[in-house]
């Protein structure tokens, strides 16, 4: 026996030490120690319990490596549900919110406000019995989520246990989410390592939470920050008390949260917050505001899934300035055609952006922007950067972009063809177009494999190893191994997961396929209905329009996919390769706007004929007027009557970018 000092008491002191140390950083952002002391004493913990396995406990901070895969994650009821909020876009319908609330509640003076950030991640509920972790889950369509735990575990900034007595049970809600410069570094060794960088935080966020390795999600630096509970505990009567209580349990809550009373005064948080954004080193998009007393919220309740006393007010798209250095042209997997511009790097939106979209050669057109001139660069639907306008100067300019003949990457011809804004090349050897195509199947919504990213694809096409997706089955052991950057362990690792999508099902191989306009939702479409490949390589178009959701131009777009001589050779080569595509059970299509009876109005970045039929896909009813059977309308700019009539209804009214998140879940 040692004689060093007792083990169960230097175990709690080890532990109280270091949440003490992980709670001054992740709820107060201040440090004691260095991250070096910090380090030592986890991995002093980690030692004990490695002695003393008795020692061990689940709300012990070593507990948060990561627990053996699950295969599914199990389902959580959600009481009372998790609600979504509905949006308002400007001052003007803040005060209509706010006079229906003081007209419902009779009040004679405007209430006061719980003003908080709204920070763009994904909803999480977290249940604490007697102070400790127990149960963490995602908020799924709201009444049922997924239990997530082993991954809630390790997120540092969730405490395992309360920092206070808590007796009995507490849910917690909030959001979790990739600060701006963990997201950065993380997207930065992702690409060294050849792996696949995200598109954004939130699909990050998204994705990651929801691993079925739980070290997956360990290795994957995830924030959280609370903003409510499932029930308000005893004694609490207001939403800025409740916050106060969560940072008293060592929970991290916003510090920028206030109150505000009436709209004047949330006019002016809504300003002052937007004006913190670029500086802030996480992606908010907006504010929310809550009626501050918890009885008022109680009185004015839920309609379908939003409460009716908590509005969120988004944020414009940042637009920033800065030089247009030049524009060259991009080619994707179908041959398109993208003018990108090249930047002088800005930070918009929270992210710095170094190229932009030009869409097509009439947009540039429409648009004159040369290279040399100063531009206005914004993030659409905050995600994708973008160039809006030129701005004069005055001065002497560059000379107009002529859009290239011939593919800047291969050579080949360049045509537009009739009626279409895009200009392709139309060679299918075409360099650009196979590694596009290579990455598209590697995509997660597809074969998900993970390591062929966009630098392997790249010197697989370029050492002639692979001219499309059928020869990745060809590669050999030897072949992998001896490419940059790839070792005997990361060719075996890549084999063997080039094996596994072998058995993916239908709906995955055929939105793997690039076939134009066949992603996830029409591919489960398809799967559903036709079950294997037989039949739907051989339905003509009107067997093919005859499903719900398939149109003229979505029909003949699958017969000449299945026409063509050489991406017919493609798929026949992928099912000698051993792929037997047939349609899982419970592959029924995706299905979430299911049930919801909706109405689009204002502009969207889409054709308005392509979103509601992309709805009705998703299982939504689109009509063309607001009524007492509409549930959901997706507002643009320029909305209006519509817009009004939704309001004074009280009909919940999302943007397209939530639409479009609805879309994806
Ligand atoms: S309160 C009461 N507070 O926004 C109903 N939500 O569309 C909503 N969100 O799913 C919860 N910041 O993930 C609330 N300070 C905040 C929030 C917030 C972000 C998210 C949340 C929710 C979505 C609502």
């Amino acid at each position: 026996m040692s004689s060093g000092p007792d083990p169960v008491a230097l175990a709690r002191e080890l532990r109280e030490r270091i949440r003490y140390h992980s709670r001054l950083y992740y709820s107060e952002n201040r440090t004691e120690i260095s991250d070096e002391e910090y380090d030592a004493l986890v991995l002093r913990l980690v030692q004990l319990e490695e002695e003393n396995p008795e020692l061990r406990t689940p709300d012990s901070p070593t507990q948060r490596v990561g627990a053996p895969p699950v295969d599914s994650f199990p389902e959580v009821l959600h009481d009372p549900p998790m609600l979504s909020l509905d949006n308002v876009f400007g001052a003007e319908q803040f005060d209509a919110f706010e006079r229906r609330v003081m007209t419902d509640l009779g009040l004679e003076s405007p209430p006061i406000y719980s003003v908080e950030p709204k920070l763009d991640g994904v909803a999480l509920s977290l249940l604490y019995r007697d102070s400790v972790l127990v149960r963490g889950s995602t908020r799924g369509d709201g009444f049922t989520g997924e239990d997530v735990t082993p991954n809630v575990r390790t997120i540092r900034s969730i405490p395992l246990r309360l920092s206070k007595p808590f007796p009995g049970e507490l849910e917690v809600r909030g959001e979790t989410f990739f600060r701006l410069a963990d997201f950065a570094r993380m997207n930065r060794e992702r690409e060294e390592r050849g792996e696949t960088p995200f598109a954004n935080p939130r699909n990050a966020a998204s994705g990651s939470i929801r691993q079925q390795d739980s070290h997956v999600t360990a290795a994957r630096p995830l924030s959280f920050v609370a903003y409510s509970c499932g029930r308000s505990p005893e004694g609490i009567s207001s939403q800025s008390d409740l916050l106060l209580m969560l940072k008293e349990l060592g929970l991290p809550v916003s510090d920028l949260s206030t109150t505000c009373r009436g709209v004047a005064q949330v006019r002016e948080a809504h300003a002052r917050f937007g004006s913190l954004r670029p500086e802030l080193p996480f992606e908010m998009d907006g504010i929310v505001a809550k009626l501050d007393d918890l009885e008022l919220q109680e009185r004015m309740g839920v309609v379908s899934r939003s409460p009716r006393w908590a509005v969120a007010w988004k944020f414009h798209a940042e637009e920033v300035a800065t030089r247009l250095l030049g524009i060259e042209v991009s080619v994707g997997r179908t041959g398109k055609l993208t003018p990108v511009a090249r930047l002088d790097p800005v930070r918009v939106g929270g992210v710095t952006v170094s190229s932009a979209t030009l869409h097509n050669e009439d947009e540039l057109l429409r648009k004159d922007v040369r290279p040399g001139d100063m531009v206005m660069v914004r993030r659409a639907g905050d995600v994708i950067p973008e160039v809006v306008r030129s701005l004069p100067s005055g001065g002497e300019r560059g000379d107009r972009f002529e859009f290239p003949v011939r593919c800047p990457v291969c050579g080949g011809p360049v045509v537009r063809p009739e009626g279409e804004a895009a200009h392709r090349c139309m060679n299918p050897a075409c360099p650009a177009r196979i590694r596009q195509s290579l990455f598209h199947w590697a995509s997660r919504d597809a074969m998900d494999i993970e390591g062929l990213g966009e630098k392997l694809c790249d010197q697989l096409v370029e050492r002639g190893l692979v001219r499309d997706i059928a020869d990745l089955y060809t590669l050999s052991h030897d072949q992998l191994a001896g490419l940059d950057r790839m070792g005997e362990l990361s060719a075996a690792n890549l084999l063997a997961r080039l094996d596994q999508s072998r058995s993916m099902p239908l709906s995955r191989f055929l939105a793997g396929l690039g076939i134009p306009g066949v992603g996830s939702t029409v591919a489960s479409l398809l799967s559903t209905r036709f079950g294997g490949l037989a039949g739907l390589m051989e339905a003509d178009e009107g067997e093919l329009m005859e499903l719900d959701g398939i149109g003229p131009v979505l029909a003949r777009s699958l017969r000449e996919f299945f026409d063509d001589s050489v991406t017919r050779g493609v798929v026949e080569r992928l099912l000698k390769a051993g792929f037997e595509p047939s349609a899982e059970p419970g592959d029924e299509g995706a299905k979430p706007l299911a049930g919801l009876t909706m109405v689009f109005t204002g502009a969207l970045s889409l054709p308005r004929a392509e979103a509601e039929r992309l709805s009705e896909i998703a299982g939504a009813k689109v009509t063309s007027s607001v009524s007492g059977s509409t549930d959901l309308v997706v507002a643009g700019p320029g909305a209006g009557s519509k817009l009004e009539k939704a309001r004074s209804m009280g009909v919940r009214i999302i943007d397209e970018e939530e639409w479009r998140s609805m879309l994806e879940a």
